[in-house]
């Protein structure tokens, strides 16, 4: 069975209340229930995690190597300034699937660069909840190639 870990960056806790009209009125726990729910049928074993800090994540990548087989990803602001999170995953050498609810590609300047995209198979983007969805698919199918 494949292991994923699911890491989601800061302030996602606050989904559901946070900036609805940008993303979503969906809970951080309904997202995490809709994820465990596909992984069932996926038959996938997921770990998921929230962390508001930058360390905590890199530790969290680093401690995760030898168990997951891949790695789905919201840096949320960590996104457009981290390249610790960048050379954490890409010291795994596990493959790396990047997600957004809202497409940073459309919006203020600062969010059209991610530094994690560089390091990641792929980013999915603009979906909003069906971010997570598509990208838990993408990165079961990169557990099988
Ligand atoms: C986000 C987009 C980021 O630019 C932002 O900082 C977030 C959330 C998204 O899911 O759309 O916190 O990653």
């Amino acid at each position: 069975m494949p292991n994923i870990l699911i890491i989601h960056g800061p302030n996602l806790q606050l989904l559901g209340k946070r900036e609805p009209d940008i993303y979503g009125s969906t809970t951080l726990d309904d997202i995490n229930n809709q994820l465990q729910s596909l992984a069932r049928k996926l038959k996938i074993d997921l770990r998921i995690e929230q962390h508001n800090s930058e360390g905590d994540i890199v530790t969290l990548i680093a401690e995760s190597m030898d168990w997951a087989n891949a790695i789905l990803i919201n840096p949320a602001a960590y996104t457009h300034t981290s390249v610790a999170i960048r050379d954490a995953i890409a010291a795994t050498g596990l493959p790396a699937v990047e997600v957004h609810l809202s497409n940073i590609h459309k919006r203020e300047e600062f969010r059209q660069h991610s530094y994690i995209a560089g390091v990641a198979v792929g980013q999915i983007c603009g979906f909003g909840v069906q971010s997570y969805m598509l990208g838990l698919r993408a990165a079961c199918e990169l557990c099988s190639s």
